[in-house]
């Protein structure tokens, strides 16, 4: 398969990515000083992104991680399934979950209300990219790295097809005519 031809245009290359996350994680240093958070990648798209923003947060964070299977993407009914839970004790602390795509909204509203069970002190949450759907929904991440458009993306540890998860820039993905974006 000619998996270069699976990708289009560059939508951000690295070094964009990266500047970005530089301001985010100065934004979230000043405004979690003297009460570092437990940031909270979610597996497997977050991973990249999750690793380098907490680098460049100049607090003693702790890192954590969850995994969600979505089903029913954009349907009422599907229900994300937890494939990993996370392991810190989230009572009385600052919880930052951190996702790679913000769509529909199903995995980060079940997540967030997930958390809220075990009355953490705050939770909110930092998307790097936020897609059109986004603005309906009743999550507003206190982050977002980048509003996109309605397209499928790939590459910073974002994935089609459990490809592209190494590419250092994010693709468009240039998607079979007729075939919907496969779930994650
Ligand atoms: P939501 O639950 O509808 O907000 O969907 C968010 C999840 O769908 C993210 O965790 C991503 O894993 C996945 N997703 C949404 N759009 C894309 C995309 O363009 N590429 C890869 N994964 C995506
Ligand atoms: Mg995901």
């Amino acid at each position: 398969m000619a998996l270069r031809q699976e990708l289009a245009r560059v939508l951000f290359p690295g070094e964009r990515i990266a500047e970005r996350v530089r301001q985010l994680g100065a934004e979230i240093t000043r405004d979690y000083r003297g009460r570092p958070p437990v940031v909270v990648g979610v597996l497997k798209g977050a991973a990249a992104f999750t690793v380098d923003l907490g680098r460049a947060i100049d607090l003693p964070i702790t890192m954590d991680w969850v995994a969600v299977s979505t089903y029913g993407r954009g349907s009422t009914t599907g229900e994300p399934r937890l494939l990993k839970d996370i392991d810190e004790d989230l009572t009385g602390r600052d919880v930052l979950l951190v996702e790679d795509i913000l769509d529909t909204g199903t995995t980060l509203a079940w997540l967030m209300a997930r958390c809220r069970e075990h009355a953490p002190a705050s939770v909110h949450c930092c998307v790097l990219l936020r897609k059109p759907h986004a603005v309906t929904k009743p999550v507003v991440p206190r982050y977002v790295g980048f509003d996109i458009s309605q397209h499928w993306v790939a590459g910073y540890g974002i994935d089609y097809a459990e490809r592209h998860r190494n590419l250092r820039d994010i693709h468009e993905v240039r998607l079979p005519a007729a075939v919907s974006a496969p779930s994650s």
